[in-house]
């Protein structure tokens, strides 16, 4: 419920466009994991020529960043056929193909070879998720967590397993979630192929502890479902690593600066979408800096919050909006906690900590969403007053 301190007023649902609105905010997303090895030759380079060649391929990716979302992750000393892997989720399938021309344009890319590649995208289960209907609901937005690991395999199931009754796959499908159940640190991110490429799943798992994810196939193995298992080789042990530290891995002197942290303070500004698309009751998915921002206009008042809930990382791009006379808030489309969207603070509901806010500005029709400047930012840029949430079309 949404608390006004004012004299009473019914708070009022975003009435505009809500059909589009949810069209945007639940627009399935594409995803690529590209596993790429080296030629020993270039280990053999000159030192200064391999620095030059990293620095070179790591710009040519970071250019990418409006494009798509980017995880790297090395397999250095875990796999024999594949050193690094860059893991994509844009909202087409053509900044895939752009980056991949991108990566063996360059120098290095004369050594690179493409070891493997799933294409798959997200999409809502067929099968019920008894305890958390809501969970389902992530799974049309990839959200990579912090963890260390990841774990990925691509999956086929039998042919007969979709001449069964859904009833009986449901069956063996809830006792499959039950034992996903016990071990709640691993994550598990199920994209589907069909069509899309050979495999018909590719399943992602991260999590800190690799010997949990380990003990969880094990027991799936004894699952009835696991009948129906035709592949989910092979299996790719990645570890997380920022995108220089994993080129380091690859060998030659390293690129990467130690110790300095991702949040150097500078401003950082991503084009979102020209403001014509973004109408009144619509919401969009923006990638800043490799966090989600959910951007909304509410009845032609902009305001850009983090995209993850803080209570358990609900997808609030996808919460309804209610404008009342002293501001908007979000209702997080998971457990229905309250923020607050000019100021990220918690309103109502079982949230307790604020969700962040961003900056926004309009220029030639384009919005920009951008990062809060630190203190010291804030002192010296008088830019950052001008654009603070809450922008105005
Ligand atoms: S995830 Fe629980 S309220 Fe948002």
């Amino acid at each position: 419920m949404i608390r006004d301190t004012s004299r009473p007023q019914a708070p009022r649902q975003l009435s505009t466009a809500p059909d589009a609105r949810r069209r945007l905010s639940a627009k399935r997303q594409y995803v690529r994991f590209a596993f790429y090895t080296i030629d020993p030759a270039w280990r053999r380079l000159p030192a200064e020529q391999q620095a030059e060649q990293k620095q070179e391929l790591l710009a040519t990716i970071e250019g990418f960043d409006r494009r798509m979302l980017l995880r790297p992750y090395s397999l250095m000393g875990t796999r024999a056929d594949t050193e690094l892997l860059l893991w994509q989720i844009a909202e087409s399938i053509e900044p895939f193909q752009e980056l991949a021309t991108a990566i063996l344009s360059t120098p290095i890319g004369g050594y690179l070879r493409l070891a493997s590649s799933y294409l798959s995208q997200t999409k809502r289960s067929i099968y019920e998720i008894r305890d958390h209907p809501d969970e389902d609901r992530e799974r049309l937005i990839v959200s990579p967590s912090e963890a260390k690991y990841l774990f990925i395999y691509p999956f086929v199931k039998t042919r007969p397993w979709y001449q069964l009754p859904l009833a009986e796959r449901q069956a063996m499908m809830d006792e499959h979630i039950g034992v996903g159940r016990k071990y709640p640190a691993v994550k598990l991110n199920t994209t589907y192929s069909f069509g899309l490429d050979d495999q018909e799943f590719v399943v992602a798992f991260e999590t800190d502890e690799p010997s949990d994810f380990l003990d969880l196939v094990q027991e799936l193995r004894e699952t009835r479902a696991s009948l129906y298992t035709l592949q989910d080789t092979p299996l790719y042990s990645c570890i997380r690593l920022s995108l220089a530290e994993a080129l380091d891995a690859l060998g030659g002197p390293k690129i990467a600066r130690p110790s300095v942290p991702e949040d150097d303070g500078a401003e950082v500004w991503v084009e979102a979408c020209p403001a014509d698309l973004l109408e009144p009751g619509m919401s969009k998915l923006v990638y800043l800096k490799g966090q989600q921002v959910a951007l909304f206009n509410a009845d032609g008042t902009l305001y850009a919050v983090s995209n993850r809930c803080s209570h358990a990382r609900g997808p609030l791009s996808e919460g309804e909006v209610t404008v009342t006379r002293d501001g908007c808030v979000v209702t997080c489309p998971w457990h229905h906690a309250q923020f607050d969207l000019a100021t990220g603070a918690v309103v109502d509901g079982v949230a307790s900590a604020p969700v962040t806010t961003y900056q926004i500005n309009v220029v030639e029709g384009v919005i920009y969403v951008g990062t809060k400047p630190t203190d010291r930012e804030a002192g010296r840029s008088a830019r950052s007053h001008a654009h603070e949430a809450g922008a105005k079309l």
